[in-house]
């Protein structure tokens, strides 16, 4: 399970840092439950994962009221913020799918719109902002409004929002508590961790608490956490680096800044296929944006088996390009708001240990050399190619024809590798003397 929601607090009072926050926060909440509250919304504003949905959810729970979660970007919910907008006074509350909820004598429905700085707004679009701002009006019920960047959603038509709602800012939470609550996690993990390790991951986090759970969780694969283990965090820093880059990569609207993207990340076109090909479906919700998309990839995949065959590297640059440029300008919609990417699960895999890695890839690279396609086409069908050694008599054509090692016979099948490989050097060998005498 995920750490970040085992050890998400449920009380206001677990929440680290943003104490100031917090106590307005508090005041607004009973403000509401003595029936006059100053302002009808509050936004909770700052930088990614410092609290600002977890403190929405745990005074909620505080006070015992029921929550309804909107989701601002998903153009489903628009409809519905302008439903609510719509039916005048809410006494009863629409849920996500559109029917009331009934309430209990008194309790209140907190109602959460996170992620609303995602609202993307065409002309005369009244959804969006402008629904918000009139169900704030009208709601007899508190809400909750989440962003990050609060000058997008103050801007334009949200201009009346600032007026309207209690600004709360969560700021970054200070290493100190943060390593303080790692230790509290270990304890409870039944981890031991060294103290440097802790601090370290708190100062890099840069006040996030999220990515600093996230690091730890990262390295605790055992219940002893080392200094060694510092390491790995620097993998994680590149990792990180890298979703930045596919981020601009698939919100660029100009080719070439996608493509100055691709040659500032310096990853190999091999890898940066793989990323994009996992991260694509994420970010382009339009399906035919998505077709478009892969046609590029696909084209691309095809430049990248081209280098593979001719050795020719000049190559990589077409495929560069239209990996990473040709995607970008797929695309017709705007994709706006956060994504949370993947790491590819192929990388993944093969990153977990390097000689597993260096085999497998030579592997593709010869099977692909044989059937004429890509690595990583190679590395799909290596699962059929596999049951194909079962056969002992096909096993050691094939291992001559693709020419495998010893090391790479054993990665295929296992124990038997080693009379495969025998057998297959004799066919090698009598195939040389064929050319030889120039038998067919
Ligand atoms: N101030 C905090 N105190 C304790 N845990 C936190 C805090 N901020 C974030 N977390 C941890 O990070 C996760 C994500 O936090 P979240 O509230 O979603 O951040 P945000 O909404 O600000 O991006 C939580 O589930 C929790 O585990
Ligand atoms: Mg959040």
């Amino acid at each position: 399970m995920n750490w970040t929601e085992k050890y998400r607090p449920s009380s206001l009072k677990e929440v680290i840092g943003n104490k100031a926050a917090k106590e307005a926060l508090l005041k607004w909440a009973k403000e509401w439950q003595e029936g006059k509250p100053s302002k009808k919304a509050a936004i909770l504003y700052g930088k990614p994962g410092v609290g600002k949905t977890t403190s929405a959810y745990a005074l909620a729970r505080d006070f015992g009221w029921e929550v309804i979660e909107l989701n601002a970007s998903d153009e489903r919910n628009r409809e519905i913020i302008k439903k609510i907008a719509l039916t005048g006074a809410i006494h009863e509350v629409l849920s996500i799918d559109g029917k009331y909820i009934t309430s209990k004598e008194g309790a209140r429905k907190l109602i959460i719109l996170d992620e609303a700085d995602n609202l993307y707004e065409k002309q005369g679009d009244y959804g969006g902002k402008k629904a918000i701002v009139e169900t704030i009006k009208v709601t007899k019920q508190p809400i909750i409004l989440i962003a990050n960047d609060y000058y997008n959603l103050i801007k334009g038509s949200g201009a009346e929002l600032r007026r309207l709602c209690l600004s709360i800012e969560f700021k970054k939470v200070s290493s100190r508590e943060i390593a303080a609550l790692l230790k509290r996690i270990c304890q409870k993990e039944g981890i031991v961790a060294d103290p440097i390790v802790l601090n370290e991951i708190a100062r890099r986090c840069d006040g996030d608490v999220r990515s600093a759970i996230n690091d730890l969780q990262s390295i605790a694969y055992e219940k002893k956490i080392t200094r060694e283990m510092l390491a790995y965090l620097g993998y994680r820093d590149r990792e990180r680096e890298i979703f930045m880059g596919i981020r601009n990569i698939l919100k660029a609207r100009e080719m070439r800044t996608a493509i100055r993207e691709a040659w500032r990340m310096d990853e190999s076109p091999d890898n940066l296929i793989l990323w994009i090909d996992e991260n694509l479906p994420a970010e382009y919700k339009h399906i035919e944006d998505l077709a478009r998309a892969y046609e590029f990839l696909s084209r691309a995949d095809v430049f990248l088996g081209r280098v593979w065959r001719r050795q020719y590297y000049g190559l990589w640059s077409y495929a560069t390009e239209l990996m990473t440029g040709g995607v970008a300008v797929a695309k017709r919609h705007e994709y706006r708001g956060f994504t949370a990417y993947h790491f590819p699960a192929w990388l993944r895999s093969m990153a977990a240990s390097k000689q597993y890695r260096n085999v497998r890839q030579s592997i593709a690279r010869k099977i692909g050399r044989v059937m004429h396609c890509s690595s990583r086409k190679a590395m799909e069908m290596l699962p059929e190619i596999k049951k194909l050694f079962a056969n002992d008599d096909l096993a050691a054509r094939l291992a001559a024809k693709f020419e495998f090692s010893e090391e790479e016979l054993e990665f295929i099948v296992g124990e038997k590798a080693r009379e495969i490989f025998k057998e297959a050097e004799k066919l090698r060998k009598m195939k040389e003397q064929a050319v030889l005498f120039n038998f067919k």
